[in-house]
């Protein structure tokens, strides 16, 4: 991987994306503050009730955290349908990638590219029960392929093995095409799978509840970098 996408990576071995949906929202800042140093990006989760049965965040939230921490990299994965209708309410709060769901829109193609033209950095994600082929004809427009490895929706479910066996195709997807999208797993993650799927081939690890619903936010965090980095 060469390309623009991989410049994302800064040559790190691998990347963790705190997600906030677990955390202590009476004490967002002071929660991300807290595990400073351990994380890469933000990974911040948007649901609309329709597309998954949760509702989060919004652009307000974005907006406030590029405010907060100025400095840091937002990565936003919106579960809302139809995306193309929230498209430009999220990037016009600039979050550094914005990943839209494949299975809630029916203009894919149309939806990464306005993302770019926005000013972001287009992903695609896919949930446990759409396969890589369905995306193939438009992974060369995406920055980041998102694994869903729980149904989307919620923090603390069991991680899917099944939906992981995904990250091999895409890796060799995007050695075969010469690509350079990252792939980020979503979904279950902690410190006892973070070394497998790194050595996958996985670039970033979203983690919500193995970090922030563990009495110690520090040591968890610590504990995923340290088995990703065995990986
Ligand atoms: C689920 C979200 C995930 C979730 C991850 O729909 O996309 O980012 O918050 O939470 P954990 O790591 O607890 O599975
Ligand atoms: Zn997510």
């Amino acid at each position: 991987m060469t390309g623009a996408s991989a410049s994302l990576k800064g040559g790190k071995k691998f990347l963790l994306a705190p997600s906030l949906l677990d955390a202590d929202l009476m004490r967002l800042g002071e929660e991300i503050k807290r595990v400073e140093g351990l994380f890469d990006w933000i990974h911040v989760d948007v649901m609309d009730g329709h597309f998954v049965p949760n509702l989060s965040f919004g652009p307000g939230l974005v907006s406030s955290l590029r405010r907060g921490f100025p400095n840091s990299f937002i990565d936003v994965h919106i579960m809302v349908e139809p995306a193309e209708r929230f498209v430009d309410m999220f990037t016009g709060v600039s979050p550094d990638i914005l990943t839209v769901q494949v299975e809630a829109t029916k203009h894919i193609h149309r939806v990464l590219q306005s993302i770019r033209a926005a000013g972001a950095r287009p992903g695609i994600a896919i949930n446990p029960g759409t396969p890589v082929s369905a995306i193939e004809t438009i992974l060369h427009m995406a920055d980041l392929v998102l694994v869903m490895t729980v149904n989307p929706g919620f923090g603390a479910q069991t991680f899917l093995p099944e939906a992981a066996a995904k990250l091999k195709e895409l890796v060799r997807f995007r050695v075969v095409h010469s690509l350079d999208y990252l792939i980020e797993v979503d979904g279950g993650v902690n410190a006892r799978n973070a070394s497998l799927l790194v050595s996958t081939g996985c670039d970033v690890l979203v983690a919500g509840s193995a970090i922030f619903k563990q009495a110690d936010p520090v040591s968890a965090a610590s504990a995923i970098r340290e088995s990703a980095s065995r990986g």
